[in-house]
């Protein structure tokens, strides 16, 4: 294990950051669950960023890829791809954005770059409107639009970006107003901002920030921000990376809590949908996805071993309820947290919906970051053996839970004991 971290050091890049003193390798899963090296079992409240949706090891999934593996792994967007088109075909019919076109490409941050691409072609300016706090992705163009330093590591950019106020609603100068002033106020300074500069291409935006600490403004700000763009035709890019798919419980997309006036006009997904399978994608209105005119391929982008995964995964999630689940198990996990919480001096918030859910550390007595108790209720929670996250874009001391959207009742009662506990010991 030792010598494994010492080979990682040696070969990868510093910046790519591990969990713990001691950093896990984990060797395999089931359910909720991950074991380690050593045989240790883990509850997995972190699903490898968001990532696996439905369940470790899931048999329908597991079936589905070997399947295709032994037809087929790869052939390319050269040639017709029927699990692409068939995936396709269903995350346009789920997306709500009419006449929808998809592109699949590998990642996140690849889904970004194209929405971006695809905002300043079709509007013919390379200026974006992005949020404070975001995070969008680790490729140039993708850092140029991201209001979180610590994931920002140049200020060089293809963009000109303007960041807006309004995805973190607990501080920052409106904090202190009612929900319906806050966004009366990030509403102003929207108009304030545009009246200062060329009409931007679009404004990109996670419904529920993810890095950023499982932040999020008041239900219908991005409604209320749509409609002052629509006046002067800007586009409005929901980032789902980690809001898709049901994971907020109360709704399948994240942009759904600002759905008053409509669908995005543009949307993007990974993470979840493969279930760890490389899947990202791009949803767009026709006439947008079909502003390039010249090639554009994404080599792996929909590989059919890809596709497969993403079918059965989709098809267990909806079959299932998956998002009912989340807003069930979540409810009562947030529920149980926030008890916690208010015995707690160094938790300053329980925030968040369904299965993502934020629980921002300060120093107590204060409102300072915590960052070094964040860091030790990690080190506790994983010791009782359960995996969760850390995030936030003030100095990370934001614990992020994730689980699986096929978290159970006693599970979730299992992991908040856990989480009260290292919290206990931290505080
Ligand atoms: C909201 C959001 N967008 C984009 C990305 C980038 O995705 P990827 O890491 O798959 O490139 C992330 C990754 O954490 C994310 O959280």
């Amino acid at each position: 294990m030792n010598d494994l971290f010492a080979r990682h050091r040696q070969v990868l890049p510093d910046w790519l950051a591990l969990y713990y003193d001691e950093p896990l390798e984990i060797t395999h899963g089931e359910g909720r669950h991950v074991w380690d090296a050593d045989g240790n079992r883990y509850l997995d409240f972190f699903g490898g960023i968001l990532t696996t949706m439905t369940a470790h090891a899931l048999p329908e999934v597991t079936k589905a890829v070997s399947e295709q593996a032994g037809r087929i792994i790869h052939s390319s967007t050269l040639y017709l791809n029927r699990p692409m088109v068939e995936l396709a075909e269903r995350i346009a019919q789920l997306s709500g954005i009419p006449d929808a076109r998809v592109f699949f490409t590998t990642s996140g941050t690849e889904a970004n770059d194209t929405a971006l691409l695809l905002a300043t072609t079709y509007r013919r300016t390379n200026t974006i409107l992005a949020m404070r706090n975001s995070y969008h992705g680790r490729s140039f163009s993708s850092v140029g639009i991201t209001g979180n330093k610590g994931w920002s590591p140049t200020s060089l950019s293809p963009l000109q970006t303007l960041y807006v106020h309004g995805g973190v609603r607990t501080r920052g100068p409106f904090a202190e107003l009612n929900d319906r002033d806050f966004i009366a106020a990030c509403v102003d300074d929207l108009r304030d901002l545009l009246g200062h500069t060329r009409a931007p291409a679009a404004l990109i935006a996670e419904p529920i920030q993810g890095v950023g600490g499982f932040t999020s403004p008041p239900d219908g700000l991005y409604a209320a921000f749509r409609e002052v763009l629509q006046e002067q035709g800007i586009l409005w890019i929901a980032d789902e990376v980690q809001t898709g798919w049901g994971r907020t419980g109360e709704h399948f997309w994240g942009w759904q809590a600002h759905g008053q006036s409509g669908p995005p006009d543009i949307l993007t997904f990974a993470k979840g949908i493969g279930n760890g399978s490389a899947i990202g994608g791009v949803v767009a209105r026709a006439e947008i996805m079909n502003c390039l005119d010249s090639n554009s391929i994404s080599t792996f982008g929909g590989t059919q071993i890809t596709m497969a995964a993403g079918l059965a995964n989709l098809s267990y999630l909806l079959e299932h309820d998956l998002q009912g689940n989340a807003r069930r198990v979540g409810g009562l996990l947030i529920e149980r947290l926030r008890a916690v919480a208010a015995q707690l001096p160094g938790v300053r918030e329980v925030r968040g919906r369904g299965l993502m859910i934020g629980i921002e550390l300060v120093k107590p007595g204060t409102d300072e970051a915590d960052p070094k108790s964040a860091s030790a209720v990690l080190e506790a929670a994983r010791e009782a053996g359960l995996l969760i996250g850390k995030g936030g874009g003030h100095n990370t001391s934001a614990l992020r839970i994730a689980p699986p959207l096929s978290l159970t009742v006693a599970e979730a009662e299992e992991g908040a004991a856990i989480l009260e506990q290292a919290l206990r010991s931290a505080y």
